[in-house]
C-alpha cells in the first residue's frame, strides 16, 4: 500500500508529495509543527498539542491554513489512508509560498499545509528499561524554543553529536551551566528524596505535552514534581535521569557525559512514570 501525504489540500503518493521551492518553509525555516503519537487509530493528547499549535502559529503570525474541525478531518484521512494504527502523525504549517524577501510578504501569503504520518512499532521495553545514555552540548538555540518551529539546526547539530558519540540523546547545557532540555525531548533528574524536578516552561525550552500530561500522573501517583533549573553538575549526582516525549513517552536515562547516573540502572521513580505514561497510552486507545 502506497503512503500518501497530505499537502495544500490534495492527497498525494508519499513519493510525489513536494512543497513549491519558495515555499517559506524551505527558505526561511518560516514555519513550526507538531508530532503527534497514535494509538489504535486515535491521537494522543490531540487538544493539547493542537492548542501548542495555536500558540505557535499565532507567536509567529502564521494564520492557521484551516479551521480546527478541517485540520482534525485531514489528520483523520491520512491515518485512515495510511491504515495507522500506532504511529506518529506529522503537521506543518509554514507562511507559504511568497518571492523570497526576509520580511512577512506585503500581500499575505497563504499558509501551507503537510500532514504526514508512519507507523510506529512498539519499542522493546526490556531494551527501554535499561535506559540510554546522554551527552551533554551547548545550548546554541535562538531565544524562543518555547515555540515548536522547523527551524532545528541547532538540535539536528546536537542530536548528530550524540550520534556519534554513540550516545541516545543530546541534553543542552546553557552558559549558566543549567540543563534546558535535549534536542527533541524534556530532561528529568530525581533528587535524593525521590522528587522529580524540571526546567519550568519558561521561554527557554519546548513545553512538551508528556510533560504536562506527566506532571498529572505523577500526582496521582503522589510523586512530587518540581519545576525549577537544574544546572549539569546536580544532574550528574542525581539519584535517576529521563527524559520525555511524543515519540519515546519516558526513557531512563543511566549514564552523562560516560558517568553513571545514581545506580547506573534505571530508577524505581522513572519506571513508574513511565508505566504511568504506558497506561494513559493505552486509555487514550480507549477513549472511543
Ligand atoms: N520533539 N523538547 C524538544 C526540543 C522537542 O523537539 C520535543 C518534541 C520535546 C517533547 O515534546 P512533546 O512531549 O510534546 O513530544 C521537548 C518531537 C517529538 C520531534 O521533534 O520529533
Amino acid at each position: 500500500m502506497p503512503r500518501i501525504a497530505y499537502v495544500n489540500g490534495r492527497y498525494l503518493p508519499h513519493r510525489d508529495a513536494a512543497v513549491h521551492v519558495e515555499d517559506r518553509g524551505y527558505q526561511f525555516a518560516d514555519g513550526v509543527y507538531e508530532v503527534i503519537f497514535v494509538v489504535d487509530g486515535r491521537l494522543v493528547d490531540a487538544p493539547a498539542h493542537l492548542a501548542r499549535l495555536h500558540r505557535s502559529c499565532a507567536s509567529l503570525r502564521i494564520a492557521m491554513p484551516t479551521s480546527d474541525r478541517a485540520l482534525e478531518a485531514i489528520v483523520a484521512s491520512v491515518i485512515a489512508r495510511n491504515r495507522i494504527g500506532r504511529g506518529i502523525v506529522y503537521i506543518q504549517i509554514t507562511r507559504g509560498v511568497a518571492r523570497r524577501d526576509h520580511a512577512f510578504p506585503r500581500i499575505a501569503s497563504r499558509p501551507a499545509l503537510v500532514v504526514t504520518a508512519r507507523t510506529h512499532p512498539a519499542p522493546d521495553e526490556t531494551a527501554v528499561r535499561s535506559g540510554v545514555a546522554v551527552v551533554t552540548v551547548a545550548d546554541q538555540r535562538w531565544r524562543r524554543p518555547d515555540i515548536k518551529s522547523i527551524s532545528l539546526l541547532p538540535n539536528v547539530l546536537a542530536k548528530e553529536a550524540a550520534r556519534e558519540a554513540g550516545a541516545h540523546e543530546a541534553w543542552l547545557v546553557d552558559d549558566a551551566g543549567v540543563v534546558t532540555e535535549g534536542s527533541s525531548t524534556n530532561a528529568w533528574i530525581v533528587d535524593r528524596d525521590g522528587r522529580v524536578v524540571t526546567h519550568p516552561a519558561d521561554t527557554a525550552i519546548l513545553d512538551g505535552i508528556v510533560r504536562r500530561t506527566l506532571f498529572r500522573l505523577a500526582n496521582e501517583a503522589s510523586i512530587v514534581v518540581i519545576e525549577r533549573p537544574f544546572r549539569l553538575a546536580e544532574a550528574m549526582g542525581a539519584t535517576e535521569a529521563f527524559l520525555t516525549s511524543s515519540t519515546s513517552f519516558v526513557v531512563p536515562v543511566v549514564a552523562i557525559d560516560g558517568s553513571a547516573i545514581g545506580t547506573g540502572r534505571a530508577g524505581p521513580v522513572t519506571l513508574r512514570l513511565r508505566d504511568a505514561y504506558l497506561a494513559h497510552l493505552g486509555r487514550a486507545a480507549a477513549a472511543r
